[in-house]
């Protein structure tokens, strides 16, 4: 029997391999967009020569191959859309209002940490990178923007550096300019001077053995990463911000997402241009800190 175009997902099959994603990366597919997961999935049981989803579920649960096929089903399953200075009233209140702050109370350590959790192919780091870089007065300060994905492809390309028309959609003539150096074909490559502060790894915001390894950091933007996740997730990855900011450490999430029903362990800053979390100054209380 000829092997049919398309496999059909059965509604059990969707729940098994909804949840082994959701505990795999956090992002949780609703019954209403299974056609999703079978639509993309298709062609992995095609590449696996699988007869059924039942049989793919059974090969990402015991295969040796699991953990490849993993990381494989993330490059079908993320959204990945990125670009230079998106949200830009967000960007404005970390350069007007947050860095000064920082670079005020930070001045005797001369050193700033700031991640980038979620990060895609790069445009948002290097945007963070062009805009400290703009700071003459922290030009010999320690500075460091680290951007974390799931994804190896959207990582490959955020190291290469290389960026197409789309990723300049929002972006002032004044820093492409500046930062960018033109290639062939209306492809530009960020500059070294602004790559030189950028620094990639490849880290699920779930796997709290690798997160372990990441050390303290003055602002977090984890900015549409965080609506594909379910209030598990997002619980788990807060909590994970928390412990990762110095205190006074900022946290900034895309327009669309906030912390309510998430937590109340961060204070809300009315700024400006916009409202941003920070974490408070945590106080000792007989021996334990909160
Ligand atoms: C829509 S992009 C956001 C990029 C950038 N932060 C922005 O706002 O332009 C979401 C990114 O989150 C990544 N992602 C999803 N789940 C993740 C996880 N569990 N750990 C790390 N990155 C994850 C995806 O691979 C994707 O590149």
């Amino acid at each position: 029997m000829s092997r049919p175009e398309k496999i059909a997902m059965s509604s059990d099959e969707f729940r098994l391999l909804r949840d082994l994603v959701y505990d795999y990366c956090g992002i949780f597919f609703h019954d209403d967009v299974s056609y999703i997961l079978e639509r993309r999935l298709n062609s992995r049981l095609r590449e696996l020569s699988l007869e059924s989803f039942g049989e793919y579920y059974r090969f990402l649960r015991f295969s040796s191959e699991r953990r490849q096929e993993l990381e494989e089903i993330v490059e079908l399953l993320t959204t990945n859309e990125t670009y230079f200075f998106r949200e830009k009233y967000q960007l404005d209140a970390f350069s007007d209002e947050i860095l000064p702050e920082l670079i005020e109370r930070k001045a005797y350590d001369r050193k700033l940490r700031i991640w980038s959790a979620g990060c895609s192919s790069g445009e948002e780091v290097y945007t963070i990178a062009m805009l400290l870089k703009e700071r003459r007065d922290i030009s010999d300060w320690d500075l460091e923007v680290f951007g974390n994905d799931i994804s190896r492809k959207m990582l490959q390309s955020a190291r290469k550096g290389v960026f197409g028309r789309s990723s300049f959609r929002a972006i002032e003539p004044y820093f492409k300019d500046k930062y960018f150096e033109p290639l062939e074909d209306g492809f530009y490559r960020i500059s070294d001077e602004v790559r030189r502060i950028a620094s990639f790894g490849q880290l699920n915001l779930l796997d709290d053995e690798m997160l372990q390894l990441l050390g303290k950091v003055d602002v977090i933007f984890c900015r549409n990463v965080l609506i594909y996740f379910n209030a598990d997730a997002r619980r788990k990855v807060v909590e994970t911000f928390f412990d990762k900011l110095h205190d006074l450490g900022y946290l900034l999430l895309g327009h669309s997402e906030s912390l309510i029903n998430i937590t109340t362990d961060f204070e809300l800053v009315y700024l400006v241009n916009d409202m941003v979390y920070r974490k408070p100054r945590q106080v000792e209380l007989r021996g334990v800190t909160r």
